[in-house]
């Protein structure tokens, strides 16, 4: 089968999450013989230039977005054997970043998934499943039904839509967009592209999809419900049977402590240990911390929004940086009031926390590979990959249960020695503190439970392998249908 990633982001050319992680790796873990799967992304002025420069062009066309008629230009390359294609328009794709306020946004990805469509005749590579990723692709199975259903070249398409965060809907004022869509006016209804008076683009997808999924089973069912449905739980309710929730993996290549380029000290399950105390060591004196290798060694790669449970954390550096030895190292960049916060208790405990605002990929991979422990107390928390690299790397992870957090790791137990990392129920600072406490105690008391943990967090498997087969099954099922 032919099968079309559809998406605003994806490693190597433009990731701001884990998104990314996903769209750009998984179509690697197919079966090659029976999938063809491609990815067509925009092509951002933003991307790296050296990168930008390596693509090929490969024709051009007009979109036609109700009265607008503009630009698109397809470009194409390879990457680890994978197909992408790129939908080029310098208006729509210029800014310093990919996403910029709601307002261009909602005309920029009705603009990309209207291109996707007209482009296939033109790229000659017919899909018989198109798979879609969050609200800024929603419009693609919305526009494929209402204005492509009738061209032969199209009728046969089904389509999957993947919902990697329910916050983000792509909502706007319905008049503004009929207007920049042409969609029919009476889908502008509470059963299809409509939610609380405003246009949904995710709700779009969701509807107009044929199969829709989210990245692990218990975000699956939290979306189903008034807490965690983001508006929408009625909605995933009544689609209940279809449904799924697939848990994401990691690329094993690119996260594996035997060969990563970016780590002081390469190491494999025999050297766990005197590997890991190399890179703790080397992290230390990178971020200008004492290079204690006694101290718990706290890590945190994440964008700084409040999804990641930083008014926890902020609630509590206090009291874990007086009265525990440890220290906590900190990778990301976000909304002013964390980056401040972090700047804060920096500057207020200088020998316990170093708080780098930025992102980079290398040092993020240090972060994973030479932590103790990695915190992700998350209010929600649709699959999470932060945990699962931690884990590839025997760093312990501390988290709340919740979304894949919940589904990837297991909470230690004691008396059956099971587990492997540390988690809480609520989303409460005090129950977070109680788990970091916690796991400070086996850490610096119980070294053989501890290390145990370290090792059967090693063994686990975050491989894309199983994933990758159900996902093939849903396009299996599509297809003989
Ligand atoms: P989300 O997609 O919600 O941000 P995930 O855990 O699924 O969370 O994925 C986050 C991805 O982004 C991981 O690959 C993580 O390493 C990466 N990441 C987040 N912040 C940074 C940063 N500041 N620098 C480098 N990588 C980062
Ligand atoms: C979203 C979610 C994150 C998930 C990622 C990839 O950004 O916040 O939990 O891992 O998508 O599916």
């Amino acid at each position: 089968y032919n099968v079309l990633f559809v998406a605003s982001e994806a490693i190597p050319y433009m990731k701001t999450g884990g998104l990314a992680d996903v769209v750009g790796s998984l179509p690697r873990y197919y079966d090659k013989e029976k999938y063809d799967v491609r990815i067509i992304l925009p092509k951002y002025a933003c991307m790296d230039p050296e990168i930008a420069r390596q693509l090929r062009f490969v024709c051009h066309f007009y979109v036609h977005l109700n009265w607008r008629k503009q630009y698109a230009g397809i470009f194409e390359t390879e990457y680890k054997g994978i197909h992408y294609y790129f939908v080029d328009n310098e208006y729509y794709f210029a800014g310093a970043q990919p996403y910029n306020n709601i307002y261009e946004d909602v005309e920029k990805f009705a603009y990309f998934s209207k291109a996707v469509l007209q482009a296939l005749p033109y790229i000659d590579f017919a899909p018989d499943i198109i798979h879609c990723h969050d609200w800024q692709t929603g419009l693609v199975p919305v526009f494929l039904k209402t204005q492509f259903g009738d061209d032969n070249y199209y009728a046969g398409i089904r389509t999957v839509y993947s919902i990697h965060n329910m916050k983000f809907q792509g909502r706007w004022q319905l008049k503004a967009v009929m207007d920049i869509t042409g969609l029919p006016e009476q889908i502008f209804n509470d059963r299809e592209l409509e939610a609380y008076g405003e246009a949904n683009y995710l709700k779009g997808g969701i509807v107009y999809s044929d199969v829709v999924t989210t990245v692990s089973p218990t975000y699956a069912h939290d979306i189903t419900t008034a807490e965690g449905g983001e508006g929408l739980g009625g909605l995933m309710y009544a689609r209940r049977d279809s449904l799924y929730g697939i848990v994401n993996g990691i690329d094993y290549q690119e996260y594996n402590p035997e060969t990563d380029p970016y780590i002081a000290k390469k190491f494999n399950e025999k050297q766990m240990l005197s590997g890991k105390k190399a890179n703790k060591e080397a992290l230390q004196k990178e971020m200008g911390l004492p290079a204690d290798p006694d101290v718990l060694l706290i890590g945190m790669v994440s964008r700084m929004t409040d999804q990641k449970g930083f008014d926890l954390v902020s609630y509590m550096m206090d009291e874990i940086l007086s009265t525990l030895n440890v220290q906590i190292v900190v990778l990301g960049t976000g909304e002013d009031r964390y980056q401040d916060m972090f700047r804060f208790f920096q500057n207020k405990y200088p020998d316990k926390l170093c708080a780098h605002i930025g992102y980079s990929e290398e040092r993020a991979h240090r972060i994973y590979a030479s932590c103790d422990a990695f915190l992700m107390p998350s209010m929600f928390e649709p699959c999470g990959l932060s945990q699962m690299m931690a884990m590839r790397y025997a760093t312990v992870p501390i988290v709340r249960e919740t979304g894949g957090l919940k589904d990837t790791v297991e909470a230690y137990n004691e008396y059956e020695h099971t587990g492997t990392g540390f988690s809480f129920a609520n989303y409460n600072a005090h129950e977070m503190l109680a788990v970091i406490k916690y796991a400070f105690d086996i850490f610096q008391n119980r070294k053989s439970e501890w290390n145990d943990i370290m090792k059967r967090d090693m063994e686990s498997d975050f491989s894309w392998n199983t994933s990758a087969e159900q996902y093939e099954k849903i396009y299996d099922s599509l297809c003989e249908s």
